[in-house]
């Protein structure tokens, strides 16, 4: 396994993308819809093994001075590789000084504790599926 990351979403097929999101799994993603994404984010990594796209993230940002990173992935045979903690610290570092927030899969949080994030004491959200997000373990009830 040799792990190398990428930041350009040019010429990549957003299929393959999307397949990682299923698989990791985290959820189903269009890949038009997921391609629009990525390219409205500042900031987007993949993560290859060779030539195939094993993991996904990227950064919505006013890279002045807020940041969140949304939809870290990878796929089931490359967690637990230390891929996820190489794309986050890449990220972290094209961020530099800004502020960073995220909201984790519920039972992530100690992933993102080792890579220095504090849970947040007054976050808030209006998010379309709130039912869902509630029954999912992200939302009060
Ligand atoms: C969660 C996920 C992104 C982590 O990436 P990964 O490549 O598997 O994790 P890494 O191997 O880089 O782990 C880095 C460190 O975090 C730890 N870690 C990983 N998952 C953890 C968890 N759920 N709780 C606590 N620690 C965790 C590892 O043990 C490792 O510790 P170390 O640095 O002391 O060795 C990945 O497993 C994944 O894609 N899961 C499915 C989708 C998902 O839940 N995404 C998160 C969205 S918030």
């Amino acid at each position: 396994m040799s792990i190398s990351l990428h930041f350009n979403t040019e010429n990549i097929d957003w299929q393959k993308i999307a397949e990682i999101f299923e698989k990791a799994p985290l959820g189903t993603r269009e890949p038009e819809k997921l391609a629009r994404a990525a390219k409205n984010s500042a900031l987007v990594c993949f993560a290859k093994d060779g030539d195939k796209f094993v993991g996904f993230a990227r950064a919505i940002s006013d890279l002045e001075y807020q940041a969140a990173i949304y939809d870290l992935c990878i796929l089931p045979d490359y967690q637990s590789k230390g891929v996820g903690k190489m794309i986050m610290n890449a990220l972290k570092e094209k961020l530099g000084p800004l502020s960073i927030i995220l909201y984790a899969v519920p039972g992530k949080e100690g992933f993102y504790k080792k890579l220095g994030f504090v849970p947040m004491l007054t976050a808030m959200g209006i998010f379309q599926d709130e039912a869902g997000m509630i029954e999912r373990g992200y939302l009060e009830g």
